[in-house]
């Protein structure tokens, strides 16, 4: 990856720093709407935002992104977006993925295969299992997700295993999420000025902190993170308790 202009000491970090990040990465279109270009080319310039948030994240010591790149809604748009979008995926893969293996960044998919191409999923399937020995950092592309799709899917799964009334727990129906195994987001960013929570890790964020910003993606830049940051460093996460309850570092 890249070295970025600023140093590091330009970005002292709070004590407190959110492992684990997860972002809608809204006002492509606009973005590009803006510029009097077509919708596709804000999606790519999200792209290439995606690639300096991605080292910037890996610079403050963010272990986790879970990045909104296509959500199960997505599908009702028009045909070339959604064509568009499948073919930046692919792109992305072809000409990032040695470079997100050498810097040690995991990939993983979070959402359904079914309307994915043969080609897409296959490609899909190759980079995961190629970096999923890798630590730096882990890379959930939401693609294809929604959050209430992803819960019907995990109730389907209990039931076909069995699983008796008695034995649901909320530990149990995260263990039948995508992102089993994985810690919930303590930071959800909104780009674009929506505040909106559209269908995105619904379970998964219930205790998180959300940080909406005005800023389209494409302009999300490796300053607006590290406010992203600041902001959640300022906050007291109470999950339900007081204050005097919560020990701080
Ligand atoms: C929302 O902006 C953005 C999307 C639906 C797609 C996000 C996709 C990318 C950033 C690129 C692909 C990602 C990967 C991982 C390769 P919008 O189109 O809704 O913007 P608008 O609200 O301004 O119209």
């Amino acid at each position: 990856m890249q070295t970025t202009s600023k140093n590091s000491s330009q970005y002292p970090l709070p004590a407190r720093i959110p492992r684990h990040i997860a972002i809608i990465m809204d006002g492509n279109g606009r973005w590009a709407k803006q510029r009097g270009m077509p919708r596709l080319f804000g999606h790519r310039a999200g792209t290439e935002n995606l690639r300096r948030v991605l080292e910037a994240a890996v610079e403050f010591g963010v272990e986790r992104l879970t990045v909104y790149a296509f959500s199960t809604e997505n599908w009702n748009r028009p045909e070339d977006e959604v064509t568009g979008l499948m073919l930046l995926v692919e792109d992305m893969i072809d000409r990032e993925l040695n470079n997100l293996h050498k810097n040690g960044v995991q990939l993983r998919h979070i959402g359904r295969e079914d309307r994915l191409s043969e080609h897409l999923r296959e490609k899909v399937h190759r980079a995961v299992e190629k970096t999923r020995n890798n630590t730096r950092l882990i890379l959930n592309i939401a693609f294809n997700y929604g959050g209430r799709d992803e819960i019907v899917q995990a109730i389907k799964h209990i039931i076909d295993d069995g699983i008796s009334a008695e034995q649901i727990t909320e530990e149990l129906v995260s263990s039948y999420l995508y992102t089993a195994g994985q810690p919930d987001p303590d930071l959800v960013v909104r780009t674009s000025g929506e505040v909106r929570v559209s269908n995105f890790l619904i379970w998964q964020s219930a205790y998180a902190e959300w940080y909406f910003t005005p800023k389209y993606w494409p302009d999300f830049d490796k300053d607006e993170l590290y406010k992203a940051i600041i902001h959640f460093g300022d906050r007291e996460r109470r999950f339900g308790m007081v204050s005097e309850q919560i020990q701080t570092p």
